[in-house]
């Protein structure tokens, strides 16, 4: 593997969920692997457990991590080509890119959408053109339309804690006062849809993912409806993909609480954090025994760690 940008990037899934697993055991086996090698995190956006959970990842292999918030301490990017730089921005991604790839032998590269300008965001144009500039294997901490690490991390939360071999997910839209990337929903349905899964996507009408995402889940606007007899319920906040990057309701009644939890196979409940209390999920859940948040943000280091080790395999 040289880019790690998607679950199409992967070859064998369950080996990839296996192999994490197993470094969750044996964090420290491979690392001479990493030796004089160097990882860079580039942030365009904040970041808590992407970037330290990919850090401790690459630091269990050996190597060598510097991270950069390049939205602040760097100078002011400019991603479009052929303009005449004569305002405010100072470096070309062209240049920015190659010159990290110089100095670094894997990037991890984070950059949100812009949620104004669909057709580029969900063409992952700045993403692409990092990939291409920087000429080292890439791997995403976060796209305008995906964040598989997180998707990763999600899967292997489920598979180590499923009761039976096909369980109920359901992914479930909370609310929310800001607009928020579809990337999170986006990619954990790309994800379920490659398992056996019984997977189930609800939300309020006007926010249907991508049909690209969505795929084969089934779907029904009934959150009660879906959630009866689930097995995991994965909460997240998305603004609406059609009417682009709009918020369309307050969400009122959508919010995941112990109630709604009695419909449910006594559900794990995940989230990917952070997550707003009392809005999108309640306090009882995150503070009771069904809450998988930190499940999830501890599975974070092996998902990276296993995708790290792969890349280094293939260097
Ligand atoms: N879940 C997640 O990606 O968290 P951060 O944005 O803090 O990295």
């Amino acid at each position: 593997m040289n880019l790690f940008a998607s679950v199409h990037d992967v070859t064998d899934i369950h080996q990839l969920v296996s192999s994490a697993i197993s470094l969750k055991k044996k964090p420290y086996l491979d690392e001479q692997l990493g030796k004089h090698k160097t990882l860079g995190l580039i942030f365009l956006n904040p970041s808590l457990r992407t970037r330290l959970s990919t850090q401790k990842a690459a630091l269990n292999l050996g190597m060598q991590v510097m991270v950069m918030n390049l939205d602040k301490e760097g100078w002011a990017l400019e991603t479009q080509d052929g303009v005449v730089m004569n305002g405010t921005t100072v470096e070309h991604i062209r240049e920015a890119a190659g010159v990290m790839g110089e100095y670094c032998d894997i990037i991890g590269f984070r950059s949100f959408p812009s949620l104004v300008d669909r057709e580029d965001d969900y063409a992952e144009t700045i993403f692409n053109k990092f990939v291409k500039f920087c000429g080292v294997p890439v791997v995403s901490l976060e796209s305008a339309t995906r964040h598989p690490l997180q998707s990763l991390a999600d899967l292997i939360t489920i598979e180590e804690l499923k009761k039976t071999a096909k369980p109920k997910v359901v992914l479930t839209w909370a609310p929310h006062v800001k607009p928020l990337p579809q990337a999170v929903a986006n990619s954990f349905a790309e994800w379920m849809n490659k398992t056996d899964y019984d997977f189930v996507i609800t939300h309020p009408k006007g926010y249907d993912l991508s049909p690209e995402f969505a795929g084969k889940a089934k779907f029904t606007n009934k959150q009660d409806e879906a959630l009866a007899n689930a097995d995991f319920v994965y909460v997240k906040n998305w603004s609406s993909y059609n009417d682009y990057g709009k918020i369309l309701t307050d969400g009122e009644g959508w919010m995941m609480t112990n109630e709604k939890l009695k419909l449910t196979n006594n559900a794990g409940v995940m989230h990917c954090l952070p997550v707003r209390r009392g809005l999108e999920l309640s306090h009882e859940i995150l503070d009771g025994p069904n809450s998988l948040v930190l499940n999830q943000a501890n599975n974070r280091v092996w998902a990276a760690q296993a995708v790290l080790k792969n890349i280094l395999l293939s260097c």
